[in-house]
């Protein structure tokens, strides 16, 4: 399967949304990552429903939310409402991950379980095959424009050998300090999906830089 590219907004001129979601929109982007930020699991806020709603409207590709936040399963059918197709929520914010996963699965999103850089990847073991994709944090969550933790090539490789052992066909997708350099080790290691924020809006031509990390 060819590597997904979904640029984060996080890292996007928020006085200019139209225009970045529009040149989003004419990019090789495969989907639009959206982070989702409550100040509680994370120690930043990012942007709520109004805001989501805004580039719901715009946006030509589908929408992928990441929420750090507690308490997820509050907001999920929100979510749904406002256009999201993909939807994944935090190991570590999940007591009953198995039912906040059905709950995003039983709205017809596709269901994704985020885990941060402590979190070992055999955690997952139970849950995976109820999963369309599992978002490995390559930097703390909380910000845009971190340093790539390099451990989380480590996890993607042992992750993707669970996942194949297991006979499924889980995604895998990385999200922190993505960027042209690395982009080539996730991909060898069996990163799927690419989430990249400031190596794209911090770019000089950001097209070029989603299509350079498309055709790696
Ligand atoms: C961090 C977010 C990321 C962030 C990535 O908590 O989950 O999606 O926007 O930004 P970069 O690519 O700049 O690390
Ligand atoms: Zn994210």
């Amino acid at each position: 399967m060819a590597t997904l590219i979904a640029p984060s907004m996080l890292s996007a001129d928020f006085g200019r949304l139209d225009q970045e979601i529009e040149m989003v929109n004419n990019s090789a982007a495969d989907w639009i990552h959206l982070d989702i930020m409550d100040g509680v699991f994370v120690p930043n806020i990012s942007y709520g429903f109004p805001v989501i709603s805004a580039m719901a409207k715009r946006a030509k590709k589908p929408l992928d939310a990441h929420l750090m936040i507690v308490d997820p399963d509050r907001y999920t059918t929100r979510f749904r409402d406002i256009g999201v197709e993909y939807l994944s929520v935090h190991y570590e914010a999940c007591t009953h991950l198995h039912r906040s996963v059905q709950l995003i699965k039983s709205t017809g999103m596709k269901a994704g379980v985020a885990i941060n850089p402590h979190t070992p990847v055999h955690n997952l073991y139970e849950i995976l095959p109820e999963v369309d994709f599992v978002l490995v944090m390559s930097v703390n969550p909380g910000f845009g424009g971190q340093s790539f933790i390099e451990n989380s090539l480590k996890k993607i490789a042992k992750l993707k050998k669970i996942i194949a052992d297991l006979g499924l066909s889980t995604l895998i997708q990385v999200d922190g300090g993505v960027s042209i350099e690395n982009a080539p080790s996730l991909i060898k290691n069996g990163a799927d999906i690419l989430v990249a924020g400031n190596s794209v809006f911090g770019a000089k031509d950001p097209l070029k830089a989603i299509s350079d990390l498309k055709i790696i």
